[in-house]
């Protein structure tokens, strides 16, 4: 495994290879993560991972200090599944003070976590504009569980002409329903436990939308209350056309529904997709 820490290196090493497959993430690797990469490998005998903790996509100070960092942890994980490249450039080397050009993503990335996350998906959008420009992968990876930041990333993808073949991952859970994630880390065991309210929520209200026993607003609106008057801090609760993640037609078939909630100081999010028809 090739670590490299700067983009002159990652320039002159991947000139004379063949385009890879691509897992970009921010590191405090989890089998999530792993699930994307051994994906990539199925696909591309070399996979590229890239760590890093992009400043650009946290809302404020505190959150992207309290971010874990595990770089000695994460490289020897990816060691032993036979990672071929890994890039984790220091802030300097890939973000300098001049970087002002800013992307104008569709209005959907202002909607649903862009609303709580001011400028987020702005901060996604260039480091992976940058890195797909490094890097030039063939195909790269994403994981359902951000699936605003994957249909976004197929958007970018799709309307700045990337050569590049987005691939969505299912989510990867704890045995109790838990979506993995780097926050899960910073719960209190307490906090922990109650965690996985959030993906039975979810299976409740898919269970109502497909018997259309509720009205959709009224589904959202008894999910965010329940939450909230156990503990948590709603941000939302959506459901949505999982094709367009606008609201869903009266017709629609495949849907998804997306949440976001704080518990504790942590901020957790998921989804749940589903077919109404089979
Ligand atoms: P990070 O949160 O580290 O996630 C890296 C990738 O792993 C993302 O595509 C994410 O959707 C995926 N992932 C995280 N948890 C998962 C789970 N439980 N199951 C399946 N996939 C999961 O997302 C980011 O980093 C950043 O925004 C990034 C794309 C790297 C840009 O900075």
């Amino acid at each position: 495994m090739h670590v490299i820490y700067h983009q002159d290196e990652l320039i002159k090493v991947l000139r004379s290879l063949p385009r890879m497959a691509f897992v970009p993430t921010m590191g405090n690797l989890h089998e999530g993560h792993l699930t994307l990469i051994e994906e990539a490998k199925k696909r591309k005998d070399h996979v590229i991972v890239s760590i890093f903790i992009n400043p650009l996509q946290f809302n404020s100070e505190e959150d992207f200090q309290k971010y874990p960092r595990t770089l000695e942890h994460d490289l020897s994980m990816l060691k032993k599944i036979n990672v071929s490249f890994v890039f984790t450039p220091s802030e300097n080397d890939i973000i300098d003070k001049s970087n002002t050009i800013q992307i104008n993503l569709p209005e959907i990335a202002h909607d649903l976590c862009g609303k709580f996350r001011p400028g987020h998906f702005n901060g996604v959008a260039i480091i992976i504009c940058k890195l797909f420009n490094l890097i030039q992968p063939e195909v790269a990876f994403f994981g359902k569980k951000d699936f605003q930041q994957l249909f976004l990333i197929k958007e970018i993808t799709r309307q700045l002409n990337y050569p590049i073949e987005i691939i969505g991952i299912d989510t990867i859970r704890d045995q109790d329903g838990l979506a993995k994630s780097s926050r899960n880390n910073l719960l209190t065991a307490g906090n922990r436990k109650k965690a996985p309210q959030l993906f039975e929520i979810m299976n409740n209200m898919k269970e109502k939308v497909i018997e259309k026993s509720m009205p959709i607003k009224e589904i959202e609106e008894t999910a965010i209350k329940h939450l909230n008057g156990s503990g948590w801090l709603v941000d939302y609760f959506s459901i949505r056309s999982a094709k367009s993640l606008q609201k869903p037609l009266h017709d629609e078939n495949h849907m998804i529904i997306l949440g976001a909630a704080t518990l504790g100081s942590v901020r957790l999010i998921d989804n749940i997709e589903f077919c109404i028809h089979h």
